[in-house]
Parts: structure tokens; sequence; C-alpha cells
């Protein structure tokens, strides 16, 4: 596996896709184009964000100040212009052909399809916002979204937008305890969840957790909640605090005015994992915020306005706010959108829907690819796939062998991929071909895009220019989409992403080299962050979880290469003297639920390994690296002589 490997990617130095001359002479973005902006980018960095912020979006106040670096890291970004991004997604698009054509094309588990075109949408989310103030909600207050992927979870990011409130998605597989960790952490004042959501034929009872995660009324600020009807589960309205989504609508104008408001408004907290401590809350801005994943939309994947665009992240991650609402929506085009288990009712749903929307942009995870290669080409084969132009990918490090199956089977040798590297924290893509311009190798995310200063750095914060050599992937100058910091806590954010090299970078946290074209390879993340099916996880929120445990003393977690999923979660477990006698298969099947219970699915662990120590310095830390090696079952080479206990290894390699 490790030997085919790196000959694949030895391999993938060599191929290269050129970009096809037919793509290239319709393209968004061609070569004179982009040698344009990268020079403009490069000689006037002002001049270049400021013509892109006045071409590409709507302003009520004009900006005169385009970046302010006054109290650098903390960067602002058209700073004293105003405007309303729902607006620029629904308004501005509402003159002319673009007012009835479809906004968002939904498809449900069972088939149901719904359309909104946009002056629907646009009424929809205006009553909304109108239910939303009648609730008592105001500018920056902050709302939380616990929704299943129906129209009604964008309608509700959209109301939140034009009314100023501060909207925080939380993933609908995430459990009870981690929606209640974000509403304490928000001080959220509303919640809009669903009865539940479809996941593989069965419902998901997201009114139950949501339940569950309100409990305890004094420790969060939830006043309303408005659930949205869907699976008709049973459930319990609270008096006085639940509502239908239907009663809260009930009454509510269809119009309801775009109020403007300051550029660096925080249009939204989305929580993503660090090395340590609890899920950070990433602050993301409005109006660079939008500019950002409105360009990258344009220049990446080429978005045209007869495309059917379909992004297949849930809107509980960033790629679902950049890629599913805010940058289509911003640029008028057609998103489809589903709810439910990718291979069900058959592992061909993805294709036969592809087949029968028309959709001709698909942009999805290396984990979701490699689990349909496993499947086999049969199913892609019985559908018509020729409506796609472009196919994308995000989420961790694509592999060469993945790579081939999509451009071949799926993509049918004639569509550019975009492997694209971003964060949660950088708002949208920094890395990624583009796709009528930059020829691709399988593997690497190619090139950072114009406006985008990225490096490699050594330990000690110099460049690294030496073809090959691996370092610390940095961002050297700010750019409109980044975050502006983690919600209530500005030292961490100094913290997490500036203090190791003195404020001069944005530190990305993932390693990277670069090849002799200068193209990019992302190696992963050089800190203890772990990528589950391109979700991060970080391996402090699990041992936390596991040492909630009443039989668990201690607890270390590594992530182990895994054929689908990336990597796989493996944890290292020692055990309460008064468990010591426990049955270990049933206590290690009741840790994996008790994660999954506490964080929700994707973090339950694969494997729970029971020991009686664990690798620990002579300063106590928890030498993760060598339980990294001990669980892929490789040879320890590495040093261990800081081993407080050398002993300790060959008892855990038992
Ligand atoms: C990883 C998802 C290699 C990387 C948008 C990054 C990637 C983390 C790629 C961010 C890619 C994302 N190639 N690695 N194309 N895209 N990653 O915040 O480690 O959920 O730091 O944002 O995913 O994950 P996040």
């Amino acid at each position: 596996m490790s030997h085919s490997n790196a000959l694949d990617s030895l391999l993938s130095e060599i191929r290269r896709f050129a970009v096809p001359a037919d793509f290239s002479a319709q393209a968004n973005i061609n070569s004179a184009d982009y040698a344009q902006l990268c020079a403009q980018a490069e000689t006037d960095p002002e001049a270049f964000w400021s013509a892109l912020a006045r071409q590409h979006l709507s302003w009520h106040q004009p900006f005169t100040e385009v970046l302010d670096e006054r109290r650098a890291p903390f960067y602002r970004w058209f700073a004293d212009g105003s405007l309303n991004v729902a607006h620029n997604c629904l308004d501005r698009h509402l003159h002319g052909a673009t007012r009835h054509k479809a906004a968002l094309i939904w498809e449900g588990e069972d088939g149901a399809v719904r359309t909104f075109t946009y002056a629907q949408l646009h009424r929809e989310v205006s009553r909304f916002a109108n239910a939303l103030r009648h609730q008592g909600i105001e500018a920056d207050d902050r709302v939380a979204i616990y929704m299943p992927m129906v129209p009604e979870a964008v309608i509700a990011m959209l109301a939140c937008a034009r009314i100023g409130a501060i909207h925080t998605v939380v993933f609908g597989g995430f459990s009870a305890e981690a929606l209640k960790d974000r509403l304490e952490d928000t001080g959220a004042k509303l919640l809009i969840t669903a009865d539940g959501a479809w996941r593989a034929g069965k419902a998901v009872p997201l009114k139950r957790h949501a339940d569950q995660a309100l409990l305890r009324e004094h420790e969060h600020q939830v006043e309303k909640v408005i659930v949205l009807r869907h699976t008709n589960a049973d459930i319990d309205l609270q008096e006085g605090r639940d509502l239908w989504w239907e009663d809260a609508l009930a009454g509510m104008e269809s119009s309801c005015p775009a109020l403007p408001f300051n550029a660096e408004h925080p249009l939204f907290i989305l929580y993503t994992s660090g090395s340590t401590g609890k899920p950070k809350g990433v602050v993301h801005s409005s109006a660079g915020y939008l500019l950002w994943a409105l360009l990258t939309v344009r220049w990446v994947f080429d978005l045209k306005p007869e495309d059917v665009y379909w992004c297949t992240a849930d809107i509980g991650w960033i790629t679902g706010h950049s890629y599913t609402v805010y940058g289509p929506l911003a640029n008028g085009a057609t998103v489809f959108l589903y709810e439910g288990a990718p291979m069900h009712p058959h592992p061909d749903r993805f294709w036969a829907m592809i087949e029968r929307h028309g959709v001709s942009i698909f942009y999805t995870a290396p984990t979701a690819i490699r689990a349909f290669m496993k499947m086999g080409q049969e199913w892609p084969e019985r559908h018509d796939l020729s409506s796609l132009r472009l196919l994308g990918t995000v989420g961790e490090p694509m592999n060469p062998e993945a790579w081939m199956w999509y451009y071949e089977t799926i993509g049918g040798g004639r569509c550019p991929i975009a492997d694209t590297w971003w964060q949660t924290e950088t708002g949208g893509h920094m890395i990624a071909p583009l796709p009528g311009v930059t020829s691709t190798k399988p593997g690497s995310c190619a090139l950072p895009l114009p406006g985008i200063h990225a490096r490699i750095v050594d330990e000690a914060g110099q460049p690294i220019d030496k073809p090959e050599a691996g370092g610390y992937l940095v961002m050297e100058k700010p750019w409109p989409g980044m975050l502006r910091g983690i919600w209530g806590d500005d030292a961490r954010y100094v913290e997490s992403y500036w203090a190791k090299f003195g404020n001069r970078y944005y530190v990305a946290g993932d390693s990277a080299r670069r090849d002799a074209d200068g193209y990019y390879w992302v190696m992963g993340r050089i800190d203890d962050v772990l990528n589950v099916s391109g979700h991060r996880l970080g391996t402090a929120e699990i041992e936390s979880a596991l040492v909630a445990h009443p039989a668990v003393a201690e607890a270390a977690v590594v992530g182990i290469p895994h054929e689908i999923k990336g990597e796989a979660i493996c944890a290292f477990v020692v055990l309460r003297a008064s468990h010591a006698g426990d049955d270990r298969d049933t206590l290690g099947a009741s840790l994996r639920a008790h994660v999954a219970e506490l964080i929700g699915p994707i973090a339950r662990p694969d494997d729970v390994r029971i020991t009686d120590t664990l690798p620990k310095t002579r300063s106590g830390k928890i030498m993760r690296r060598l339980l990294r090696a001990i669980a892929r079952g490789e040879e320890i080479a590495q040093d261990i002589s800081t081993l407080e206990d050398e002993g300790v290894v060959r008892e855990l390699q038992k």
C-alpha cells in the first residue's frame, strides 16, 4: 500500500494535464487575464482588491479605505463601506432574466424535488427575516442554525444576513453536547432547527438533540426555538419557547428592507477544531468574505449563468457556507442541494442526480471519491454525465489514483479538476488551478490564486525556495476573505495563527512543499489535528470526550491512514483502577459509542486500544508521534530517549 502510494506520487510528478483548448477559449479567466491580475496584485495590492470589490459587490456606501492594518493582525477591509450581504445574493439579481431563474433546486432523499427561483427565494428570505425580527432578533444577535440540508437552512442563513444577525450553523450530524457548547460560546438568542433530518432512510432526531442541548437553562441564552416540520417526528414543543416555522411566518410581510451594515460586520461564526482545547469560533466579515467567495467561484469554478452548480458539502461546514450559499448565490447561480446519504438507496445516487438535474459543475471531497471508486465504475457508467464540464475537490490531499479515477470515470477525460486548498479560516480557495489557465498535476493543488501570497517557510520563518523541500505553509499578506478573529478570544486568534513567526505570517497549520514548477503539494497538518473524511477534528476534543467516561483515566488519540476516510481515529486509553477488570470488548464498544454521543458520529474512534500506561516525556507530555508509529505498526525509528519509561513501548507494541 505505502509502496504503491509512493510510486504513484512519483509518477504524478510526470503526469500533467494541459488545459483543453475549448475550455480556455470560453473561460472567465484566460491566460492574459491571469497575467494581468497577477501583475496588478503584485504591484499595487490595494488597487487590485479595491477594483474587484467595486466591480463585483453592490455597495450601499462605497468604501474609501481598502486595507486597515493599524491593529494587525486584526486586519480590516473596506472598513468605511457598507452593504447588505443578502441584497448582494438576492435583490440585485431580481432584474432581468435572473429573476425567474432557479436559485435553488433541492432533492430530498426520497426523491422529492423543490425549486426556488431568485424571486421566490428573495420572498421567503424576506418573510423569514421579518419572522426573526418579530421574535426579537436584532442586528448583532447570534442565531444558531441546526438544520438538515433543506432550502429552509439557506433561507435561515440569508434571513440572518438580511437583518445583520450573526449566524452560527451547527452541522446536523453533531451531538447535543456539541450544539450546547456552541450555543453557550456564541450566546445565541434563538435556535432554528427541524424535527429531524433524513439520513439513509432514518430520521435523525434533531429537535430531541436540541432539547437536550437546551436542558440546563442557566448555561445558555436561547429564548426562542423555531422548528421546521420535516420528518414528521413526534416532538415536544415547549410552551413559550418553541414554535413551528409556519407559525413563525404567519402574517409576515414578504418585503423586508435590506439595511446596510458595515463591511466588517460579522456575517457568521463557524466552529472548527484546533490543536488544543475546544473548537474555535472562527468569525468572518460581510464584505471581504463575500467578495472572496464570489470571486473564487468565478475564477476557480468558471461559473457561467447557464451552469447548474453542485457542491456536496453540508452547510454546517465552511465549504457549504462559501460554496453552496454565499459564493454561488452572490454570482446569481443555479445551486443544486441534496439532503441525504450519498449512496442511498444505491451507490449511483450522485450520478443519477447529476444526470437528472443536468449538473455542470460538481465539487466534492476526496473521501467521497475514494468511496465511490471502491463501489466500482459500473455505477457511474449507468448514467449520462455529459452535462459535467468542471470538477472540484476539497478537504484533504487528493491521492493521484483517486484523481485519475475522478478525471476519467466521472469527468470523461474532458473536465478540468480544481483541487482547492483552503480552510475554514481562509473563507475561500487559496491555492487552486484556474481551469482556463493552469495545467494540472494529480495530487497537487497547483498555484496560489491572484492576490494570495503563499510561502513555505522553515522553523525559523525563513522562506524555503528549494524545490521539494517541505515546510510550514504560510500567507505573507492579508486577503479580504480571511477570518477576522476567534469569537470572544482575541488572544487565541493571535496565538493560533500568527504568533509562531512573530505575526509576520498567517500560519495555516499545514505542511507543504513546492515542486520545480512552483506547484504546491500539501502534505497535511503539522499539529494535533486529524483529518477524518475531510473533517477537522482536534485530538484534544476526542481525548476530553474519552476522559469524560467513568471508566477512563487517561487517553491519547492519533490518526492512522485509512483507505476511504483518509485518516482513521485510534485511541489509546488507560482505565481507572475501578474498571480494570471490565470486559475489554464491551468497554471498547461503549467508549466508541460514548465519543459519538458527545461529539457526533464523525468523531467515533475506529480503534480503541486499552493500555496500562501512555508513553510520556519526562516533562509529562504524551508522545503522540510515538503512539502514531505504534498505531501504524511501524518500526520505532525515532528517538525515545526523552521517554520517561522505555518499557512502555514494548508494552504498547504487544
Ligand atoms: C485540509 C475545508 C490538501 C488542510 C475547506 C486544511 C486540504 C484543512 C485541501 C482545512 C486540499 C483542505 N489539499 N489538504 N485541497 N483542502 N485541506 O477548515 O489540512 O475544514 O488545513 O476547511 O483541510 O479544513 P477545513
